[in-house]
């Protein structure tokens, strides 16, 4: 009963203790995980990377499209649980366990996000000072204040970085 207690805590704590780092675990639909990799439109063999990749079903509807991605989550079931659910595909998908706020951005053609609307600016400036090169960024449900779309598609976003 005690073990039973201890793991639903655990659990809870692990979904829990991210909302202060970010967006809680909320996953994006199939019809939208395809528009999104329909709008940022990258090639075989270009690289997505994923901001609170979640239970890895953007990584993984990727990588099916011949794409490699790179998720950083920060909820250690949801990375263990998505390492299992991509391991078909281990060779093209990688997932980090962490703060995505923390680290330097990997080399990347694009960006998927499913964040909250008070990490927009701070994921702008993020993208503004850290992408290498020209970089694609799909938000799903929220636009970054202040600045122009280049595509909209139903609640997904498209914006460019040079
Ligand atoms: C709204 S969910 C979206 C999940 C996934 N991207 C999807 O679209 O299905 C946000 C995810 O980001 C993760 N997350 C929130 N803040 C984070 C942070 N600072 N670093 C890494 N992951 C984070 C959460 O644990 C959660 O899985």
């Amino acid at each position: 009963m005690q073990l039973v207690l201890f793991g639903v805590v655990f659990v809870l704590i692990c979904f829990a203790f991210v909302v202060l780092f970010g967006a809680p675990y909320v996953p994006t639909l199939s019809p939208q995980v395809k528009t999104a990799l329909d709008l940022i439109d990258l090639k075989k063999g270009q690289t997505l990377l994923e901001l609170g990749s979640g239970d890895g079903r953007v990584l993984r509807a990727a990588a099916q499209r011949g794409l490699l991605a790179i998720g950083y989550e920060l909820n250690p079931l949801l990375v263990v649980y998505s390492r299992l659910t991509t391991w078909k595909y281990r060779k093209q998908v990688r997932i980090v366990w962490g703060n995505f706020w923390n680290v330097q951005l990997p080399e990347c053609d694009g960006v998927f996000v499913f964040l909250l609307d008070r990490y927009m600016r701070r994921l702008d400036q993020k993208i503004t000072k850290q992408a290498r090169g020209k970089t694609k960024l799909v938000s799903f449900a929220f636009e970054i204040p202040g600045k122009r779309y280049a595509k909209r598609r139903g609640g997904l976003f498209l914006y460019l970085y040079d």
